[in-house]
């Protein structure tokens, strides 16, 4: 199971994105972009008009976390205009296997969110819709918040819920990763990693991004949680 690290640049100079996108490009595996509509969270940040001309600058996949109320209605569009990832909220969509399939549909790789306080039980059904599990581990809405613990053993939930299903899934966290939290959500399962403040907040965000990295492959090398081989797949959940 390979590490993954996808800068969030909310915390970035957002008059200087392309710069800011290239500063971690040697390092990350993505880059995040977290689209806030100041409804399902209380921020506004871009939307696709900045996405799209985002992606004419950016070298390496971006992740857009969409936050906003209708994802039904502007998913598919962040993937037609080339996004390696859209993720929803689990907690606003209306039709998830709908929007989850025109997600794919449009080439990109489809998320499902949830957020600190939902369950991650009731999506098991949904999972063969997924390419990625996002667990939130602070309520949605800022950067540089302090993260949340409580999460840790739904993300060990999520991993084996993963495993049984005999998935590939992705399994993300979202808030308050640094260098002092990043090896508890792997070892609890977590495989993508956002990271804002702890990367943009740093004299070298690609040498912080790189230093992530070695934690969590760190972590991960003796983690408890199952890991499942390409091409096998566990007992039904
Ligand atoms: C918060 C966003 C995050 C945010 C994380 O709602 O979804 O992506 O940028 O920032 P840090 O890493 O500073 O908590
Ligand atoms: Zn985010």
């Amino acid at each position: 199971m390979s590490v993954q690290i996808s800068p969030s640049i909310l915390s970035a100079d957002f008059a200087r994105l392309a710069d800011e996108a290239a500063a971690v490009a040697p390092a990350a595996d993505w880059l995040h972009v977290d689209v806030m509509d100041n409804h399902f969270v209380p921020n506004l940040t871009l939307g696709l008009p900045v996405v799209e001309a985002l992606l004419k600058h950016v070298a390496i996949p971006v992740d857009c976390h969409l936050m906003i109320t209708d994802p039904d209605r502007w998913a598919p569009g962040y993937a037609e205009a080339g996004a390696g990832n859209v993720t929803i909220h689990a907690e606003a969509v209306q039709a998830p296997v709908r929007t989850l399939r025109a997600i794919r549909a449009a080439g990109a790789r489809a998320g499902l969110a949830v957020n600190p306080g939902t369950p991650v039980e009731p999506y098991a059904d949904l999972l063969p819709e997924v390419d990625m599990l996002l667990l939130m581990t602070v309520e949605p809405g800022f950067g540089g918040q302090g993260f949340l613990d409580l999460v840790l053993a739904k993300l060990r939930r999520a991993r084996a819920m993963i495993a049984a299903r005999g998935g590939q899934i992705w399994l993300q966290v979202d808030g308050g990763v640094s260098a002092a939290t990043i090896e508890r959500c792997a070892e609890a399962g977590a495989d993508v990693f956002v990271a804002g403040s702890a990367v943009y907040g740093a004299s070298d965000p690609a040498e912080a991004v790189r230093a992530l990295r070695a934690q969590a492959e760190r972590a991960t090398a003796h983690a408890s949680w199952p890991a499942v081989l390409p091409g096998l797949s566990a007992p039904g959940w």
